[in-house]
Formats: structure tokens, C-alpha cells, sequence
């Protein structure tokens, strides 16, 4: 019976083949179509950047660049980064070395970011940055040194420079006020002046999916693909200046950060969300945006399976029909992923005082697995997407390329990878995909960016 009631309560998460192609059809409809429509006037060649944001779209860096930072690498030094907008927040040190052979050492730093603050003032937000960021230069002994800094700040944002981004809107929990609209930059560069104990150089700042991009292209040259499937989810990947329209110059390539968690903040997504995912949107900092975010990141999926549990008790299908005070409880989302991650339904179940059998034990390791499906196989709709539109570009029939991925679900779920692989290989089998993880994308991606970047503008100067 369980697996019955589940199969109709759940119909329309579990997306057979035949949803998928309709959904790919539509994102690449999206991609196709997307106005990009603000060119930035700075086109120093130094900088690099011709940085637009439109609705779910940011071009962030003109890398036919890309080249560059893919040279075999000459730059040395130290280097900091702070990676904002994952699970932790971290502030690094990234040493670069070169004794005939390029060495990389790196030291890194996990802070808290408290609920309060998260949803504080901005001021006290930055503030806070750049106490860690003191903590962490003092630690190391390097706060009387003016170090360059690279900053990933993973939300969406409208980047005017290399070192300018104004925040479109806020995601992932984070709503402080008086950032939005504003340089994110300049915001840390006055928190850090009003201290007056040290001293940085911000160099760049970037997304996690092009610094995720970047540290995959490093090893694989291949690599023209971005991928973060964490608290929230994104991808970034190479077009064709061509075909970006408000963009000047018709060569080389450019990265465009899609913010494709905002897919569907436009209505495309109305057939295939659930009364699940629509509460969760109601309920959220951010209702009616980030739509496919919602159905996908981490952040959102122990919130998914609470919600169908519930509603599942309500209606007398499991845990006697009674919905325990332990089960409804906001603090009982922890323990769901840790379900959906790694432990057995039963062991987390008695650990929030109830007292399943087993075949409650059975229908929530069932919601756990066709909520974390789905999301893989949602994933692998708008990735093949992407791969499609990338074999387009190049014209070729048989598409070899290199896909750079991040993020806690990617790394931390047991089966999510693997599923999503399977279900692009399905959608896509002209494409052959290398799919690379990136050992610290986001913060490593931030020093390596900011280190070619110190280095042109060094060369520059001479
Ligand atoms: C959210 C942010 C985006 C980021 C992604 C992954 O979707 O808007 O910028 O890349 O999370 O962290």
C-alpha cells in the first residue's frame, strides 16, 4: 500500500524521460532566446570583462581570455580568497610556488556566518567578513601585508568589472538589507577601510561555478562547463561571443554564469512543480524566485521530504497517521539529509523520538530516494541542455567535453552523481562528458583568477 499511495502522491516528481526532454526542450528554448542586454563600457583589454546580468543571465568574464589562464602558469605569490554563498563560509590563503615546478599550498579557514547576521544589515555583514578575514591574516602572521584578494560571491549578481558586482537579489537564506543593488565590493573594501588594523587588494570577483570552472580547466583543457549542485545550483559555461548579442566583438568565447537556479521564475516550470515545492517557495525569504533552486539544492530537500512525510502522516498512510511534534519540526531537516545522505532511515528516525515500523521506515527511505532522483534527473535536463547548445556552437556531431562540479549534494550524496550521469549520458548519448570534481572550486578558483589577473596587471604596468 505504501508504495502505492507514494506512487500517486508522488507522480509528478518522479519525471519519466519523456518530462525530461519537454523540460530541456524548454531551457534551451531559454537559452536560446535569453536577452542579455546590457554591455558593459569599460573594455580595457585588461580587464576583461564584459560583464552583463539580465534576469537569469550573467556574462561574467570574456575569456577568450580563458586561453590566458590556461597557458602554462607563471604567477607566483600569495594570494588570498573568501568563498561566501556555499554551506561554510572560508577565508584562504593560496600559496603559488615556483622552483622549476609550480606548487600550490593552501591554507584555509571555516567561519561561521550566525542566523543573524545572515539576515541582519548588510554593514554588519561585511563587518563580519572582515573580522574573519583579520582573525585569519593575524593567525598567519600576515596582517601587516597588502595581499591580493579574489572574492566568490555565489549569488546573482551584476558584475560591471572584474573587481565591481552589484547583487541582483539575494538566495540561499541570505537577506541583508541595503546590499542588493550595491557593489559587493565596495561594500568589503569599506568594512575593511573602517577597521583600519590591515590592508588587502581585491582583485576580482567571482561566481563558484566559473572559480569551480576554472580549477577543472587547470587539469583539463577540455573543461567549458561549470556545474554547482550544493546549497544552491548553477552552471556556467563557454559561448560564443557571436552569439551574445549586446556583447561587442564577434571572436572567441565568453563565460556566461546562467543563474539557472532562477529557471522558472518566469512561469516555465508551472507544469512540473508539486504542492510540495510550491509551500516551500511560499514559505521562503525569496517566494516566487529561485524556482528550480527549490526543486533541487540541498538546501531545500530536507524541507521537501518533511513536507510529503507530513503530509503522508496527515493522511494516515504512515506513523499511524499521527504527525509527531518531532517530525514537523524545522530542526528535524538536518536529520532527513542526513537520511538522504548516508544513514539509514530507521537509525535518524529513532533519534528524533519516534517510533517507526518498518514500513515507515521503508516510505521515508522512498521519499528520500525519489526526491534526491528527481533532483539529479532535473540536473542532467539543463546540463544536456547546455551540452547540446555547446555541440551546436561547434558544429560537430559527437561532442567531447569536460564538465567542472562542486557542491555538498554532488560531492556528499552517495547515488546523486552517478544518477546524473546516467540520466545525461540518456538524454544527450552524442556527447561524451568527462565529468571532473573540483576540489575546492569556489575558493581555489578565486585565487587563481585573482593570480592571473595580478599578473597581467603587473605586466601591464611595466
Ligand atoms: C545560487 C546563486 C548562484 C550560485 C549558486 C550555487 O543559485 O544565485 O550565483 O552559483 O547558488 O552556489
Amino acid at each position: 500500500t505504501v508504495r502505492k499511495v507514494l506512487s500517486s502522491l508522488l507522480k509528478q516528481q518522479m519525471l519519466d524521460e519523456e518530462g525530461l526532454q519537454t523540460l530541456l526542450c524548454e531551457v534551451e528554448s531559454i537559452i536560446n532566446s535569453r536577452p542579455i542586454t546590457t554591455v558593459s563600457d569599460d573594455s580595457s583589454d585588461l580587464e576583461r570583462i564584459n560583464p552583463v546580468s539580465e534576469g537569469s543571465c550573467t556574462v561574467v568574464w570574456a575569456v577568450d581570455h580563458y586561453d590566458v589562464f590556461l597557458c602554462p602558469h607563471t604567477e607566483k605569490g600569495d594570494f588570498l580568497a573568501l568563498d561566501l554563498g556555499g554551506t561554510n563560509f572560508r577565508v584562504l590563503l593560496v600559496k603559488v610556488s615556483d622552483n622549476g615546478r609550480q606548487k600550490v599550498e593552501m591554507e584555509n579557514q571555516i567561519y561561521a556566518i550566525p542566523e543573524h547576521l545572515m539576515r541582519g544589515s548588510g554593514t554588519q555583514l561585511f563587518d563580519h567578513i572582515a573580522e574573519c578575514l583579520a582573525n585569519f591574516m593575524e593567525k598567519l602572521g600576515i596582517k601587516d601585508r597588502k595581499l591580493p584578494l579574489g572574492f566568490t560571491f555565489s549569488f546573482p549578481c551584476r558584475q560591471t568589472k572584474l573587481d565591481e558586482s552589484l547583487l541582483v537579489s539575494w538566495t540561499k537564506g541570505f537577506k541583508c538589507s541595503s546590499v542588493e543593488g550595491h557593489d559587493v565590493v565596495a561594500l568589503l573594501r569599506k568594512a575593511i577601510r573602517k577597521r583600519g588594523d590591515f590592508d588587502i587588494d581585491i582583485v576580482a570577483v567571482i561566481n563558484d561555478t566559473v572559480g569551480t570552472m576554472m580549477t577543472c580547466g587547470y587539469d583539463d583543457h577540455n573543461c567549458e562547463v561549470g556545474l554547482i549542485v550544493g546549497t544552491g545550483t548553477n552552471a556556467c559555461y563557454m559561448e560564443e561571443m557571436r552569439h551574445l548579442e549586446t556583447v561587442e566583438g564577434d571572436e572567441g568565447r565568453m563565460c556566461v554564469n546562467m543563474e539557472w537556479g532562477a529557471f522558472g521564475d518566469n512561469g516555465e516550470l508551472e507544469d512540473l512543480r508539486t504542492e510540495f515545492e510550491r509551500e516551500i517557495d511560499c514559505g521562503s525569504l525569496n517566494p516566487g524566485k529561485q524556482l528550480f533552486e527549490k526543486m533541487i539544492s540541498g538546501m531545500y530537500m530536507g524541507e521537501l521530504v518533511q513536507l510529503i512525510l507530513v503530509k503522508m502522516a496527515k493522511e494516515g498512510y504512515v506513523f499511524q497517521g499521527r504527525v509527531m511534534s518531532a517530525l514537523a519540526h524545522p530542526r528535524t531537516l538536518q536529520d532527513l539529509l542526513r537520511v538522504i545522505y548516508h544513514f539509514s532511515a530507521e537509525k535518524v528516525l529513532r533519534e528524533l523520538g519516534l517510533d517507526p515500523s518498518p514500513e515507515d521506515c521503508a516510505a521515508t527511505q522512498r521519499v528520500c530516494q525519489v526526491v534526491s532522483t528527481c533532483a539529479a534527473h532535473l540536473c542532467a535536463a539543463t546540463l544536456a541542455s547546455v551540452l547540446r547548445q555547446i555541440r551546436d556552437n561547434k558544429a560537430t556531431d559527437r561532442l567531447r567535453t569536460t564538465v567542472g562540479v562542486d557542491g555538498s549534494v554532488y560531492k556528499n550524496h552517495p547515488q546523486f552523481a552517478q544518477r546524473m550521469h546516467r540520466m545525461v549520458h540518456r538524454l544527450v548519448p552524442d556527447c561524451d562528458v568527462r565529468f571532473l570534481y573540483s576540489e575546492d572550486g569556489s575558493g581555489m578558483g578565486a585565487a587563481m583568477v585573482t593570480a592571473v589577473a595580478y599578473r597581467l596587471d603587473m605586466q601591464h604596468a611595466e
